[in-house]
């Protein structure tokens, strides 16, 4: 989804740290699987069941000028009457924001949820002032002020994440209850943080929210394989048809969210004016971390549903093999090698850690060699397998509409045409800097590799 800046990676990645160690989030042997050990729900999946609180007390500092951001602020690219009409309060924002203190995050307490919140609240700050920016000369630093930049490192560290707006921060963690006494449901939600503010970008989230919603009856079904006590009895092979079978129809479901963006998700307003906010950092214009050491390196691709959590598992269950690591047929093609194949590798590092656990421990046991050994299992792993590669047919088409299609327009005349958006040149590549077509190809083609032949 967003979709134009390249992971931009300095040296070592952000270290594996403390925080993990607070946590189970692997497994003793012989405790059965289950998603709960690591922070995934049996009815909302990766979403938490309950949303984050508002940060208090000397934090409302943060949580505050998030609330002022999107009156205040617009891109730094938009060249529109409005966004003239704020460029003076905009820098009013940024100036402030500068002289802030650099608050102690350790007073943020042991609670995983109030970490998550300042990562969310952050990050979303960050984007904010870096966006907003006028638009500079390339090769010219953007220097993030030591009183975001500081806590945003030391929160990142402590959970494990880049700091960076990530896809946990826009979907997960971007919402409250509208009535707390009913639970998480579409109709239940109220997106907090729009920096448009356009509806395009509230129903991009929704619709993000809907895959991971729907994602998340798979959840019982992985569970349920991993907890298999015998994988060569005749009640595994029927529980694992009979689950083959259930997951098709989720899967099409996937298919017609994505494809329902075509409904309300306005591609030229996506492209202009939603997904520039949530770009990563790239070469020409490299973040500096003020106040942080120098030598301290960053994961810093941007936000993109690549990352979803869900589609991973799903991937791994059906044992897609994005990184071309199996000889599998048809032969992946000269394009498929050229394409980013570690792509889904990398936007792991960009989920919560405890989401991340549980993908590796779902790799612990292969349905795909079940398959292979029980013939009866071929019909239904399959129809599984065309229908994830249905979808990404079909995601291929939303990329292509939505990015490709648009990197040849000329911004809208309310952002001032094609005045606007200074560096067009970037902006038909994905997250990882590659082209889209061919990413999404590559994905499209690594998945029907995996069906299994006679
Ligand atoms: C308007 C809606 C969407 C657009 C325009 C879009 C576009 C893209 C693009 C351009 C990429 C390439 C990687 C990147 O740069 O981020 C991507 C990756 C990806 N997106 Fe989307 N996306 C949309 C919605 C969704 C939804 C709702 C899901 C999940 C159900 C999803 C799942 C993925 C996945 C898993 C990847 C990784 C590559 C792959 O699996 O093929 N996307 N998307």
């Amino acid at each position: 989804m967003n979709v134009s800046s390249p992971v931009h990676i300095v040296g070592r990645l952000l270290g594996e740290t403390a925080y993990r160690s607070t946590r189970s989030n692997s497994l003793s042997s012989g405790q059965p699987f289950s998603g709960r050990l690591f922070d995934v729900d049996p009815v909302t999946g990766f979403i938490p069941a309950q949303p984050l609180s508002r940060l208090t007390g000397e934090f409302s500092l943060w949580e505050d000028a998030l609330g002022d951001a999107s009156r205040v602020l617009k891109l730094g690219e938009d060249k529109g009457e409005e966004a003239q009409a704020k460029r003076t309060a905009g820098e009013r924002w940024r100036q402030q924001l500068r002289t802030w203190p650099v608050l102690d995050v350790a007073r943020l307490g042991d609670k995983r949820t109030r970490w998550r919140r300042a990562h969310y609240v952050l990050a979303c700050l960050m984007h904010y002032y870096i966006h907003s920016l006028p638009p500079q000369p390339a090769g010219t630093a953007i220097i993030i002020p030591k009183p975001l930049a500081v806590p945003m490192v030391e929160v990142s560290k402590k959970i494990d994440m880049p700091p960076i707006l990530t896809f946990a921060d826009i979907v997960l963690w971007n919402w409250e209850l509208v009535n707390p006494n009913e639970p998480v449901s579409l109709d239940n939600i109220r997106f907090l943080t729009l920096f448009s503010g356009t509806e395009t970008e509230r129903n991009f989230y929704a619709l993000s929210l809907a895959a991971e919603l729907k994602g998340a009856e798979m959840v019982e079904i992985f569970e349920r394989f991993m907890n298999l006590p015998c994988l060569t009895d005749r009640t595994a092979v029927a529980t694992v048809a009979r689950d083959l079978e259930r997951i098709v129809p989720i899967i099409n479901e996937l298919s017609d969210i994505l494809q329902g963006a075509r409904s309300n998700i306005d591609p030229h307003i996506f492209y202009w004016a939603v997904r520039a906010w949530w770009d990563g950092s790239d070469a020409s214009r490299p973040w500096v971390f003020e106040g942080v050491s120098p030598y301290t390196s960053f994961e810093l691709g941007g936000a993109s549903a690549g990352q979803s959590s869900v589609m991973h598992a799903l991937d791994i269950y059906l044992d897609v093999d994005h990184a071309l690591k199996h000889p599998r047929q048809p032969s992946p093609s000269p394009e498929n090698r050229r394409a980013d194949t570690r792509f889904m590798e990398k936007m792991r590092r960009y989920m919560p850690v405890e989401h991340r656990a549980y993908l590796t421990q779902l790799q612990t046991r292969s349905l795909r060699d079940l398959v292979q050994r029980t013939p009866s299992l071929r019909g239904p792993y399959n129809a599984a397998v065309e229908a994830l590669k249905k979808f990404r047919d079909g995601h291929i088409r939303i990329g292509t509409l939505y990015i490709i299609s648009q990197a040849r327009s000329v911004p809208p005349a309310f952002m001032g045409g094609s005045e606007a958006f200074s560096r067009k040149d970037e902006r038909s590549k994905g997250t990882g800097g590659n082209p889209v077509g061919p990413l999404l190809k590559a994905g499209r083609d690594a998945t029907q590799r995996a069906i299994l032949k006679d």
